[in-house]
């Protein structure tokens, strides 16, 4: 029994996130980890939301909460609608835990120790109105270039230009509208990146499986890049810095977050008796570790992190596999949280099952370059691959048996040859779908669960129960058991990326494992299995989408 932890990037805690952020970390994360308990591996699968920096404190200005308030509620928001989407997480922890603070105050102090931390002092821009120092996203002006007024310290929207603050015309603070701004020192702290690079050279070289474009991405940080890093910030929110004159001052965002994966696995641990952190994190080697995120987050995982962690000089497990994804367009064009278009999770909730929008996004997950999502596609995928391949094979066979079996896997009969032939074709199927779930190979593993539910119908259409029922009583029998044990081992096997639907085909026929195991050995058998087990009628799977209802969506969520 192998031991896999997996972590999915952690979600910034403010707003309800959209369907590309949730295949490009939390959905395959969720796949794989199914995969692998079915397989019989002990699985660790950890989350939390990413709840400290500008971001979080933000959204709590504009929704006009007390920042710890808003990120307890933005938290249950987006917990909920990830139990309605089916991620089987251990564990969703929160970095803004107590856990997280210890264990960020733990890595700098290490970091500081071992001569990593070094201080300096740099400008930054001041608001005596608010009392504090604002970041550069946190003052508003004219852009020097364009002219807009409302461009931020660190960019200009409606030109793209990048800025300073002290570029802009007219600064003002974005928290209090303060006009009487200053720029003052502010020491800072660094951590000497530059000191490591062998390090997590070598450490990277040592590293198989990773995606090309994620080891490409590392290299070009790593070799061009990797000065060293500040990592404080002037913000009140935040994990606080225990230095003296710090006061005041938080550990940046991106420092504790990745600490955050570490942290919510003590929670889990803390959560009941039993239970070990350093079982996956501490002197583990026995653990492998996968890391799923979105292609913006490989240097902060492939540099930044194993930084930290290799800088401690502790025997902390670190990435043996970073599975980065490309973007999904919406439409054509980006998804955009602040301009709202595309599809948002809680959205997607209210139109279809949670199983449509898995089923298409792993079916088309962006893991080799950007993919496009368009309803039309979506429509046509899900109608074909789920209602007309898996409903109506589950559907036409299980109906037969109520017809004509009292709904129940008849006895009688033994293989035959064509029998011996699909179990035999179904062990190589079965055999290249564990191969390319075990690569992480999401797409290709989507198809040959397609191709095995073709199989399946292929072999239905061939044999003909209707038909043969009529001649040969015994062949009907045969052909109805190891067609409906064959159902069980299509939903089995698509159980990881349609768990809903697949768990449904199950129970109809018996068999109720929280966890549908994944077939090994000889096929055969398993096909020939169940005579008197009682088969409940299942209605449609999958409601087919409408030209009306795919209107419907166009409409709602724009094109
Ligand atoms: N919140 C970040 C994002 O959405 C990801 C943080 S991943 C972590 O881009 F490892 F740093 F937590
Ligand atoms: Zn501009």
């Amino acid at each position: 029994m192998a031991k896999i932890l997996i972590t999915s990037a952690l979600p910034y805690v403010n707003g309800v996130k959209h369907l590309g952020n949730l295949i490009g970390s939390l959905l395959p994360a969720d796949v794989h980890a199914r995969f692998r308990r079915q397989a019989g591996d002990d699985v660790l699968f950890i989350c939390a939301t990413d709840e400290h920096g500008t971001p979080a404190e933000l959204g709590a200005i504009e929704a006009g909460q007390d920042v710890r308030a808003y990120c307890d509620a933005q938290h249950a928001v987006q917990a909920d609608i990830y139990r309605r989407f089916g991620l089987s997480f251990d564990h969703f922890g929160r970095t803004s835990s107590p856990h997280n603070h210890a264990l960020t105050q733990h890595f700098y102090r290490r970091l500081d120790a071992a001569g990593l931390i070094e201080e300096h002092t740099s400008r930054q821009v001041f608001s005596p109105a608010d009392r504090r120092f604002l970041p550069d996203r946190y003052v508003l002006g004219t852009c020097p270039h364009c002219g807009d007024a409302s461009a931020r310290g660190d960019q200009c929207d409606q030109c793209g230009t990048l800025l300073d603050p002290p570029d802009l015309i007219d600064p003002r603070s974005a928290l209090s509208g303060d006009r009487a701004l200053e720029i003052r020192d502010s020491r800072h702290l660094f951590l000497r990146q530059s000191q490591l690079v062998e390090k997590i050279g070598a450490w990277i070289n040592r590293r198989t499986g990773w995606p090309p474009f994620v080891v490409s991405t590392a290299r070009s940080w790593l070799n061009a890049e990797l000065r060293d890093r500040c990592i404080t910030r002037d913000l009140a929110w935040g994990i606080t810095v225990p230095r003296d004159n710090f006061e005041g001052k938080v550990f940046y965002v991106w420092f504790d977050a990745p600490i955050g994966y570490i942290a919510a696995t003590q929670e889990w641990a803390a959560a009941a008796p039993g239970r070990d952190w350093r079982d996956w994190w501490w002197q583990a080697d026995e653990v492998s570790y996968i890391q799923f995120l979105g292609k913006d987050n490989i240097p902060f995982h492939t540099v930044s992190f194993p930084a930290t962690l290799l800088g401690s000089g502790e025997p902390w497990t670190t990435a043996d596999v970073i599975k980065g994804f490309h973007w999904l367009t919406y439409e054509g064009g980006k998804f955009s949280t602040s301009r709202k278009r595309g599809i948002f999770t809680d959205a997607a909730l209210e139109e279809l099952p949670a199983d449509l929008w898995r089923w298409w996004l792993i079916a088309n997950a962006p893991e080799s370059a950007d993919t496009d999502f368009s309803v039309a596609r979506f429509a046509a995928d899900v109608n074909k691959d789920l209602a007309d391949i898996f409903g109506n094979l589950a559907n036409r066979i299980i109906s037969f048996a109520h017809l004509v079996y009292d709904g129940c896997i008849p006895d009688g009969g033994v293989p035959g040859d064509a029998e011996r032939q699909l179990a035999h074709d179904l062990e190589q199927r079965v055999a290249t779908l564990h191969r390319h779930h075990t690569a992480l190979e999401f797409r290709t593993a989507a198809a040959t669960t397609r191709a095995i539910w073709d199989d399946a119908n292929a072999y239905l259409q061939h044999t003909a129960p209707w038909t043969a029922i009529k001649s040969d009583p015994d062949r009907a029998a045969v052909v109805t058991r190891t067609g409906l044990n064959l159902v069980a081992l299509c939903a089995a096997l698509a159980w990881s990326i349609v768990p809903n639907l697949a768990a449904r085909v199950l129970s109809a026929l018996g068999r109720d494992d929280v966890i549908p195991r994944w077939p090994n050995g000889p096929l055969l058998p398993q096909l020939n299995t169940g005579a008197g087990t009682p088969v409940a009628r299942l209605g449609p799977l999958v409601e087919k989408i409408t030209p009306e209802k795919a209107d419907h969506l166009t409409r709602r969520f724009g094109a």
